[in-house]
């Protein structure tokens, strides 16, 4: 393995040039689950060795179509892959669908019961935390504004969702019946035709920022994922929420099993809370921001709804539960409106929710229930609208740029 020293990694960073605005990587790989010693090589410059070849050339023999239609009875973990696979395909996906040797299967198991029991925050904070801030993580938000499912973000956003939700079910990753080695295999397949084709699109060369224009490197893996657990458990301090060590580590250990399953190198995973803070601190904190494809996003997120309600109740109201959930700078960021009153309501509500569940705030007991079931429906409202219907999900390779 390629270990890099101090003195090659600043080599490696001046041979991408001047102007190139790349941080410097010192999150140490000892603070990974891989465990190893040094500071690897920095995750910009890392893609996906095994995936990347495969898809490259399954999209460039004309397969894709018929590969996509075969996959789609691929949909458990413990099944046998379909026959009339092209065998390089087959070859990758048989070792891609295995679990890691570190996996450990009580923390999993612990982590449904857990995602059980806090399921409510946890929507709250996949959707409106995750699933908002998406948009102002440009290297994302230009991706998904250029690639195919840019063109119907509601379906998009329902199969991002089924990969959060599909983490906390019941039998996710350790059972023949769980779905989550396979969605997070096709993800991986996903991102890899995504690295393909992008690049192909003329205007990408003038706007991305990407070592060699080629998007989805691991940093911005890792960044996304920051913006999933790390930022969940961000979350989950600053409202209050009691979370005891065994819930913390079934949780980072869901979601590391993740990781490693849509193709990031273990060196990259953080392998304890701490480390996973400090590595957001420098890939994530730092490259959030506005970009006008992150505001056509967020646009067309609050206006999710739109089409059950013409968007008078569920687009203020989505807006103003970004208000609360991320505050003023990133929603600024967003292009999301204000609005008085609304906005504070909601802003003061939400300790309240907390503080009442949690035990650490006395209201009367008949308000307290009212109020819970208020602001419950408001919130399971609002999650359904970025839900959608529930209808079954195809996550494909993609064949295509945005059309549009
Ligand atoms: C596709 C999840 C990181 C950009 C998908 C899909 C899922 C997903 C479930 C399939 C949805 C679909 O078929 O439309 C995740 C997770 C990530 C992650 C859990 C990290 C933990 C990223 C990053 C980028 C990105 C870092 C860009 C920088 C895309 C794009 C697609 C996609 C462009 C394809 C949409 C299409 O079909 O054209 N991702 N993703 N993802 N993802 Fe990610």
């Amino acid at each position: 393995k390629a270990v890099m020293n101090r003195r090659t990694l600043i080599g490696a960073g001046a041979a991408l040039g001047a102007g190139a605005t790349l941080p410097t990587w010192t999150w140490a790989a000892s603070e990974s689950i891989a465990g190893v010693g040094g500071v690897g090589i920095p995750p910009w410059e890392v893609w996906d060795d095994l995936a990347d070849p495969v898809i490259s050339a399954v999209i460039e023999r004309g397969e894709t179509a018929q590969v996509n239609t075969l996959l789609r009875q691929w949909t458990q973990n413990g099944m046998d892959l379909p026959a009339g696979l092209p065998a390089d395909l087959r070859d990758f996906m048989e070792e891609a669908r295995k679990l890691p040797d570190w996996v450990e299967m009580d923390k999993l198991q612990w982590a449904v019961d857990f995602n059980k029991r806090r399921g409510i925050y946890l929507g709250v904070a996949y959707g409106f935390v995750s699933g908002m801030m998406s948009s102002a993580i440009p290297h994302e938000a230009r991706a998904v504004y250029y690639s195919k499912g840019g063109a119907d973000m509601k379906d998009r956003i329902s199969k991002t969702a089924k990969l959060g939700y599909d983490i906390g079910s019941e039998r996710a990753f350790h059972s023949p019946h769980g779905e989550m080695i396979v969605t997070c295999v096709k993800t991986r397949m996903a991102h890899a035709g995504v690295r393909h084709l992008l690049p192909q699109l003329p205007y990408w060369s003038h706007i991305a920022d990407e070592v060699g224009g080629i998007p989805i490197s691991q940093r911005d893996i890792l960044v996304t994922w920051h913006s999933l657990p790390t930022s969940v458990m961000r979350s989950f301090r600053k409202w209050g929420v009691r979370m005891p060590a065994r819930d913390r580590d079934a949780f980072l250990h869901s979601w590391q099993v993740a990781a490693h399953l849509l193709g990031v190198r273990d060196e990259y995973i953080p392998a304890s809370w701490e480390a996973a803070e400090a590595q957001a601190q420098q890939i994530l904190d730092p490259f959030m921001g506005p970009t006008e494809e992150g505001k056509k996003l967020a646009k067309i997120l609050v206006n999710l709804a739109s089409e059950v309600d013409g968007g008078y109740i569920s687009r203020p109201l989505l807006e103003s539960l970004t208000r609360t959930f991320l505050g003023p700078k990133i929603s600024g960021w967003l292009g999301t409106p204000r609005h008085p009153w609304q906005d504070e309501l909601l802003a003061a509500a939400w300790p309240i929710f907390v503080g009442v569940h949690e035990g650490t705030l006395w209201v009367a007991p008949r308000f307290a229930k009212q109020f819970w079931n208020f602001f419950a429906e408001i919130l399971r409202q609002g999650a359904l609208w970025y839900l959608g219907e529930g209808k079954r999900l195809y996550i494909e390779i993609p064949d295509m740029n945005n059309p549009n």
